[in-house]
């Protein structure tokens, strides 16, 4: 794929690509190449998290795909791509919440059985969080709700933590 700079067609022309192939590490490949390549000239956060829940939509169809930031002693909702959700979360709270306190991504197969999960939607079934890690420090969090049980496994896991590094670390 060819980069030639950050136009509305070459977005369009990559969620074509991602249709294309059926291939779970293909796919994230494609997609954190793309998040690389839009957030590289956008010291701005809040647009490149924007940015970023949309091609994580275009290429997966999750049920909700959106970023909380750390802003004091919450979680404050973020750009996202879903239905309206919970705005502010507290430290160690929900899965989100517990992310943040642990500094590690949390994959959950069955929402009903994590202790604390916070429904924001009743459809939500499955969920994966990652936390977005500047040095030692999180400064929010992605979080991605299926509608379907255990959509997320280690695969996901270990490129969205690229996707979410790309995202912290911009500039
Ligand atoms: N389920 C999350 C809350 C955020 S929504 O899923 C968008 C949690 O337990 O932290």
């Amino acid at each position: 794929m060819r980069f030639l700079g950050p136009s509305h067609l070459i977005f369009t022309t990559f969620a074509a690509q991602i249709k294309d192939t059926m291939d779970k590490n293909e796919n994230y490949r494609l997609l954190l190449a793309q998040v690389k390549a839009m957030v590289k000239d956008e010291a701005d956060t809040v647009a490149n998290m924007a940015n970023v829940a949309a091609l994580i939509q275009e290429a997966f169809h999750f049920w909700w795909t959106g970023f909380y930031r750390v802003i004091g002693e919450q979680l404050v909702l973020g750009p996202f791509q879903g239905p309206v959700a919970c705005t502010r979360i507290g430290f160690g709270k929900g899965v989100c919440g517990t992310s943040w306190k642990e500094k590690r991504t949390i994959v959950v197969e069955d929402v009903e059985q994590f202790p604390g999960h916070i429904a924001c939607s009743s459809e939500s079934r499955s969920e994966i969080v990652v936390p977005l890690l500047k040095g030692d420090e999180v400064i929010g969090v992605l979080d991605i709700d299926s509608e379907k049980l255990a959509t997320f496994d280690a695969t996901d896991k270990e490129w969205l933590e690229q996707i979410a590094e790309t995202v912290a670390n911009v500039l």
